[in-house]
């Protein structure tokens, strides 16, 4: 059916390239494109002799000139962005400037401040609607799944929701004392900002790690899980008719707390430059090149992650509460595509984003966030390509702020 560029070859585009040769019915040929042409010759050895055609490339995604003539040159539908944050505006602007759908799984950071909104893309809006391509925002798990959950209960399960709670629980082992799931940099600056929830209208700002909630996840037990701002609040607050109150919260353990809280209490986790041997460094960055890269957990990750949304709200006049959620074994993944369930959950939904901005079933001119879209499609792919979803009508639920 059509041509997709995968831009970076970490752990969740290592998935979301796999899903996408699975798929090969609607990813006919794709192209990794990354800073390190090493790691998609890699990948394409080890993936070449399926349907799916794949071409590698070497490029520089913070260079807007440098992506757009590989856009003109391998010509894909739609480019999915599986780089960091911060290349989001630089891909962005390529795919203005060649008329290619864009797809990613994480909202803009500027490099030097530790802030994530989504000012930055929504400002593209007119420019993308006038270019008649489509931006598709937050397409991974959390933001992503997360949305699609949203719409689903909107349109099937209630006549007005007052209230999301998103709930991610990762049970995985991984048996080092220290270490992160996804990019070390970008997870910590997430987990050591304030945190925050939405609740009529505004945002109410806590300190960092200050709300903690025990819960009893299905297929998991009781975990430890605190507050923590994150992206998909912003969007849902705006697109969820009646919703009047958004947390999230994300469990973590006694181990990683401790190391974390050590590591800043020493600087460790700080992005301002210093000076060290007649050299600047970033002490965050000189910190992901020390601890393990997550790609490696795969091998040595064990149980499971649960991610999901209890909903309450009204359906016929009375009132409901509704929990829609994923439980994904680490191992399972691993067999499957050799990673771990954190970047499994991300690049299955990234695959099925980018098959339906380039099947046409979600195009639409301009930038929108998951829940803009119709989730039905969504919500059947995911039973289809890995992430099945379980639902409950009596959900246990988190305590009041
Ligand atoms: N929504 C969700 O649920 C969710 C969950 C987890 C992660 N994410 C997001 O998913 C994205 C990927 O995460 P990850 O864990 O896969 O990260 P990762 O393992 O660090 O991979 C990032 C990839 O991007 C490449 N890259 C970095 N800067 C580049 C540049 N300037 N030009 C070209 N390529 C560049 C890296 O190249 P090198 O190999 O040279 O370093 C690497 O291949 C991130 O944006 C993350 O925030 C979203």
């Amino acid at each position: 059916m059509g041509k997709a560029m995968i831009v970076g070859c970490g752990g969740v585009a290592g998935v979301a390239i796999q899903k996408c040769c699975q798929n090969s019915e609607v990813f006919d040929e794709i192209c990794i494109a990354s800073r390190t042409k090493s790691k998609c010759d890699a990948l394409k050895a080890k993936l070449d002799g399926g349907k799916t055609k794949i071409t590698t490339a070497q490029v520089d995604a913070d260079h807007v000139d440098e992506l757009a003539a590989l856009i003109r040159r391998e010509k894909p539908s739609v480019v999915l962005n599986l780089a960091l944050p911060y290349q989001d505006l630089t891909i962005m602007d390529a795919c203005l400037e060649t008329r290619t759908h864009y797809v990613d799984a994480a909202n803009y950071e500027p490099p030097d401040t530790a802030k994530f909104e989504y000012k930055w893309q929504w400002d593209y809006r007119d420019r993308f609607q006038k270019a008649g391509i489509t931006a598709l925002l937050g397409c991974g798990f959390d933001p992503g799944v997360t949305g699609v959950f949203s719409a689903y209960a909107a349109k099937h399960e209630f006549d007005e929701i007052h209230s999301i709670d998103i709930l991610d629980c990762n049970a995985g082992d991984h048996g080092y004392p220290f270490a992160t799931n996804f990019n070390p940099e970008i997870n910590i600056r997430e987990v050591t900002a304030k945190g925050s929830y939405w609740e009529n209208g505004r945002w109410i700002e806590t300190e960092p790690m200050a709300i903690k909630r025990v819960y009893d996840f299905p297929e998991i037990g009781p975990k430890d899980m605190y507050l923590l701002h994150h992206e998909e609040l912003e969007s849902l607050g705006i697109n969820i008719r009646g919703i009047r109150r958004i947390r999230f919260f994300m469990t973590f353990g006694q181990s990683y707390l401790e190391h974390l809280r050590c590591l800043q209490n020493v600087g460790m986790t700080s992005i301002e430059p210093i000076d060290f041997e007649g050299k600047k460094i970033i002490p965050l960055q000189f910190l992901k090149a020390v601890l393990p890269d997550p790609a490696s957990l795969g091998p040595r990750t064990k149980g499971k992650t649960n991610i999901g949304c209890i909903f309450q709200g009204i359906k016929d006049g009375k009132e409901k509460n509704y929990y829609l959620y994923n439980v994904c074994d680490h191992q399972e993944c691993y067999r499957e595509v050799g990673s771990q369930a954190v970047s499994y959950t991300t690049g299955v939904p990234a695959m099925i984003g980018t098959m339906l901005v380039m099947n046409g079933t979600w195009q639409k001119p301009g930038v929108y966030n998951i829940e803009e879209f119709d989730p039905d499609p969504f919500m059947a792919a995911l039973n289809r390509w890995g992430l099945p979803w379980q639902e409950s009508y009596h959900p246990e639920l988190v305590e009041y702020c």
